[in-house]
């Protein structure tokens, strides 16, 4: 399986934080945003990852990540023209993807949560279908919702509804099979001229092909549409590591425990960073005896 990270946008509500840098840039408490989506990917087991971002901000992001070697990785870079829609992505890497099934997650979105790691492996083991997964929120409204059955099955997938039918909220996070580039290609903008991604999901779920994981109360998925919710997810990450000492989204680390790359990388990894508690974290790893 592939995956794409979509880091566009104009990230006009967190102006004017957003206004000369892209969104999945701005720190979340200790490291960029995008290290978040990326190590989803990472845990999912996907080492082939395209980063779609906007003519204007696509550099920032090679600067920070490269090629994906460092870590034992492969990352290509790809350009959304025009917030065009989530489900543009699957167009613009038509080519990334080839014959793949395809997991694409969010650039701002954040999962943090107990057994995550498994339901990401499990997932990436996707041959048919589409899944996706639903979290419990105050605020459906603003998110992609979906509508279940008394069998907890889904009946209805719609974005941003006035009037949502569950507090369910589709996550950025989604994995599909191959046939999703032809879906993407075959659905109509919505009323905001966007290729939505729920209307992909609605189609999946005509096929009768849709799988949803509605998570439970042990999976955090934070949201950083905004400055207040910006800051609480800062104020989470730093609250965990502080108490376990155990870090979030540290793709070095998820690279090493992996086996993508040697102790001796760590350590050199480390080297630039070990004025920070995170390059120190990176120094502790290696020093671990390995289990
Ligand atoms: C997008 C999707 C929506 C999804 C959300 C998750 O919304 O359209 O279905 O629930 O991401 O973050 P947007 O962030 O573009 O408003």
């Amino acid at each position: 399986m592939k995956g794409i990270i979509l880091a566009g946008g104009s990230g006009t509500r967190l102006y004017p934080l957003t206004k000369s840098i892209s969104k999945q840039i701005l720190p979340i408490y200790d490291k960029p945003m995008i290290y978040y989506p990326l190590s989803v990917l990472m845990l999912a087991g996907i080492r082939e990852i395209l980063i779609i971002s906007t003519p204007r901000d696509v550099d920032i992001f090679k600067e920070l990540l490269g090629n994906g070697d460092n870590i034992g990785i492969r990352i290509e870079y790809a350009i959304q023209d025009n917030p065009n829609g989530i489900a543009e992505s699957f167009i613009i890497g038509e080519k990334f993807i080839g014959n793949s099934s395809v997991a694409l997650v969010l650039g701002d979105n954040i999962f943090y949560g107990s057994n995550f790691g498994n339901i990401l492996l499990e997932s990436s083991n996707l041959v048919e279908g589409a899944i996706i997964f639903g979290c419990f929120v105050k605020n459906p409204k603003d998110y992609g919702v979906i509508e279940l059955d008394q069998n907890m099955s889904p009946i209805s997938i719609e974005e941003k509804p006035e009037n949502p039918k569950s507090s369910f909220a589709i996550p950025g996070l989604y994995f599909f099979d191959n046939k999703v580039v032809n879906i993407a290609k075959s659905v109509q903008p919505s009323d905001r001229g966007e290729l939505e991604i729920t209307s992909v999901i609605n189609e999946y779920l005509k096929l009768g092909q849709l799988n949803v994981h509605l998570a439970g109360r042990g999976l955090a998925w934070l949201d950083t549409g905004t400055h207040e919710s910006l800051l609480e997810a800062s104020n989470f990450v730093e609250a965990i590591q502080k108490r376990q000492g155990l870090y979030i989204a540290c793709i070095e680390e998820i690279a090493y425990r992996r086996g993508y790359i040697s102790k001796d990388k760590l350590v050199e990894l480390a080297q630039p960073l070990v004025k920070t508690d995170y390059g120190k974290y990176l120094l502790e790893l290696a020093n671990e005896e390995q289990s």
